[in-house]
C-alpha cells in the first residue's frame, strides 16, 4: 500500500476515534457500507504449526454488532483464530477480511492501524503491575500519543462503563480478581474498537463476577454495536450471551432482559470448532435441536 492511502486510512481511524463517536453516542449516522461488510471474515483459512493441522479450512463471518462465541476442546485453536484476527499469525493459506479489508497480506505497519479498532481482553486480565488502573487503561492512547484531555475523557468514561471510576488511582495488586479483568476490559474499549476479542474472560472467576462480565459483553454488544468473538468453555456465559439483552429503561438505567419465549432478541451465535473445522455456527435454539451428539455433550457438560 503507497504511503498517501496509509495516511488516508490513518486519518480515517483517528477521525473514528474522536471523544463521543463511542459509547453513548446513538446521534452517529449508520454507514450502510460499515452494516453490510461483516466485522470479520475467515476465508477457507489453514494453519499448521509443523506437522499439527490446527485449522483445515475456516470459513466464517462475524457480522456487525454480533457476537460470535466459539466453543471447543482444548487445544483446538480457539485462541489461535483470535491471533490471526489481530494480524499476530499469518494462515498457510486462506484469507481474513476485517472490515471487508483483506488482512492477510499485510505489512507490520499496516496491520497495526487495523489492530487500532481492535480490542483484546485477555484472560487473567494481563495488566501491568506497576502501572496504575489510570496508567494501565491509558496505556495504548499513551503509546499513540494521544491527546492528554482525550485520554483522560476516554479513561474516565472507560471506567464507568466497567463501573470502576473509585479505582481509578489504585495499582492492581490493590484490586480483586474480577476487578482486575474489569480494568482489563476497560483498557481494550479505549480508544472506541468496534471489534472486541475476549478471550476466556471469565476463567477462574466465580459466578456472579463471572455474569458482571458477561453484562459488559451484553451492553457492548447491545448498546455500543460492538462485534465480538467472546471464546469460553463456561456455560453459564454461553446462556447469558444468547438469551439475555441489555437496554435503556424510561429513567435512563441500562437493565437486562431474558428474552424468554421471544426468541432473536439477542444478536449471538454460537461456533464449534473441532478438529480443525466449524462443526456446527448458528443460534442456540438451533444448537440444541441441531442433534450434534458431540455438541450436546460439551454444551451439558459430558465433554
Ligand atoms: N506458536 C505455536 N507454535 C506451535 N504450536 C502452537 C503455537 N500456538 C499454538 N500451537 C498449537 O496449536 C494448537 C491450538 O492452540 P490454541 O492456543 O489456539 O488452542 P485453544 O483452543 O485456544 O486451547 P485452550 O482452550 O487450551 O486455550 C495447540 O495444539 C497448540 O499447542
Ligand atoms: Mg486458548
Amino acid at each position: 500500500m503507497d504511503k498517501e492511502k496509509l495516511q488516508e486510512r490513518e486519518s480515517l481511524i483517528h477521525r473514528s476515534q474522536i471523544p463521543g463517536d463511542f459509547v453513548m453516542d446513538f446521534e452517529t449516522p449508520v454507514d450502510d457500507l460499515n452494516r453490510i461488510l461483516p466485522a470479520v471474515e475467515f476465508r477457507d483459512v489453514f494453519l499448521s504449526f509443523d506437522e499439527q493441522v490446527v485449522l483445515d479450512g475456516v470459513s466464517f463471518e462475524v457480522r456487525r454488532g454480533e457476537t460470535k462465541i466459539i466453543l471447543g476442546p482444548s487445544g483446538c485453536g480457539k485462541s489461535t483464530i483470535i491471533r490471526l484476527i489481530l494480524g499476530l499469525l499469518k494462515p498457510d493459506s486462506g484469507e481474513i477480511l476485517i472490515d471487508g479489508e483483506n488482512i492477510t497480506d499485510l505489512s507490520e505497519p499496516e496491520l497495526m492501524i487495523v489492530r487500532q479498532k481492535i480490542g483484546m481482553v485477555f484472560q487473567e486480565g494481563a495488566l501491568f503491575d506497576s502501572l496504575s488502573v489510570y496508567e494501565n487503561v491509558a496505556y495504548r492512547l499513551t503509546e499513540q500519543r494521544a491527546d492528554e484531555d482525550f485520554i483522560d475523557d476516554q479513561v474516565r468514561r472507560m471506567l464507568r462503563f466497567v463501573d470502576l471510576e473509585d479505582a481509578i488511582g489504585k495499582m492492581p495488586n490493590e484490586l480483586s480478581g474480577g476487578m482486575r479483568r474489569r480494568v482489563g476490559i476497560a483498557r481494550a474499549l479505549v480508544g472506541g474498537p468496534s471489534i472486541v476479542m475476549f478471550d476466556e474472560p471469565t476463567a477462574g472467576l466465580d459466578p456472579p463476577t463471572a455474569r458482571t462480565i458477561c453484562e459488559l459483553a451484553i451492553k457492548l454488544r447491545d448498546l455500543e454495536d460492538v462485534s465480538s468473538v467472546f471464546v469460553t468453555h463456561e456455560m453459564n456465559n454461553l446462556k447469558y450471551l444468547t438469551s439475555e439483552y441489555a437496554m435503556v429503561n424510561e429513567t435512563g438505567d441500562v437493565v437486562f432482559e431474558d428474552e424468554g419465549d421471544r426468541l432473536c432478541l439477542t444478536n449471538t451465535e454460537v461456533m464449534m470448532l473441532r478438529n480443525g473445522n466449524i462443526t456446527f455456527t448458528g443460534r442456540d435454539e438451533e444448537m440444541r435441536q441441531s442433534g450434534d451428539e458431540y455438541l450436546l455433550n460439551f454444551i451439558s457438560g459430558r465433554k
